[in-house]
């Protein structure tokens, strides 16, 4: 029987203590701590992600402003954007909410946000100081998956870590921090070859493809650790990228979808907004 990592109970464990280092550093500080978010169109499901952050920063102590624009805007338009919350000093964060339309470059855009304002840790400083193995800020889901991995006292060193997608998002950064903890990598990806023969192999299995219950029973070992950063809507119903009913009887750990890794990405995401915002007070900008 698999033991079911509660992401969501270490979310609200995770965003409990920040709300309490927020309260301490605005009575210290007299600033309140702020996140702008810049969200491009109508994507039903970007618009409910950027709803979630509003909704947790709030409860967090944290100000956030949510900067809406058609899907029409143009790329000067965008930069002027992120040009004036870079030089705004009330803002301590920004977030471009990701995908964007197909007429803007995220990688141009992404590295003219502000080094010490990248929640996401997406610039390309940030992804640098990572992959050096001496993280800054660093994306908030693979953050959270080895917050989860923690928590549970689960070790790393020395385990075979599979991730499926090479995202830059989650797969790459999720490579970066597992070998941090001195993991064995493998990173799949659409042109791999005889998956299962890969998959079946991992001690820790992370999946982020994006294709709902991808990942069946056949895929996993006995014992096996998997998560699930997946999140679609089959009929109705939320699912994951992995099957749950058939991978769940083979796996030691499993990650729920919902309440598994989702929770932990809003989390660290309040979690490197009070990073930023400790960076900018203490003045300990390089
Ligand atoms: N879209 C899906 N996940 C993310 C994320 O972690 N950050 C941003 N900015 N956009 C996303």
């Amino acid at each position: 029987m698999a033991v079911i990592l509660d992401g969501k109970a270490l979310a609200l464990e995770i965003r409990a203590q920040i709300k309490t280092t927020v309260g301490k550093l605005v009575e210290k500080y007299h600033v309140v701590p702020h996140l702008a978010v810049i969200l491009i169109g109508e994507d039903p499901a970007s618009q409910s992600y950027v709803k979630g952050k509003e909704a947790a920063c709030q409860k967090a102590g944290i100000k956030s402003t949510v900067i809406q624009k058609p899907v029409t805007i143009s790329e000067a338009e965008l930069l002027t954007i992120i040009a004036e919350l870079n030089a705004d000093t009330a803002v301590h964060g920004i977030l471009l909410q990701l995908p964007i339309p197909k007429h803007l470059d995220p990688d141009k855009i992404i590295a003219l946000i502000d080094k010490h304002k990248d929640v996401d840790g997406f610039t390309p400083e940030n992804v640098a100081a990572l992959t050096n193995g001496r993280p800054r800020l660093v994306p908030c889901t693979p953050l959270g998956i080895i917050k989860l991995l923690k928590k549970y006292e689960i070790p790393i060193a020395g385990k075979h870590c599979v991730i499926i997608g090479r995202s830059t998002i989650v797969g790459k950064p999720m490579a970066a921090l597992l070998l941090k903890e001195n993991g064995t990598i493998t990173i799949c990806h659409t042109k791999t070859t005889n998956l299962p023969a890969i998959t079946n192999q991992a001690d820790i299995l992370v999946v982020a493809t994006g294709q709902p219950k991808m990942i069946n029973g056949t895929h996993v070992k006995d014992g096996a650790v998997v998560i699930d950063v997946g999140i679609s809507k089959i009929d109705g119903v939320i699912c994951g990228d992995v099957d749950y009913e058939s991978v769940y009887p083979k796996s030691a750990f499993i990650t729920p979808v919902p309440g598994g890794v989702g929770p932990l990405t809003i989390a660290c995401l309040l979690e490197n907004c009070i990073k930023c915002y400790q960076t900018f007070m203490e003045g300990n900008h390089d």
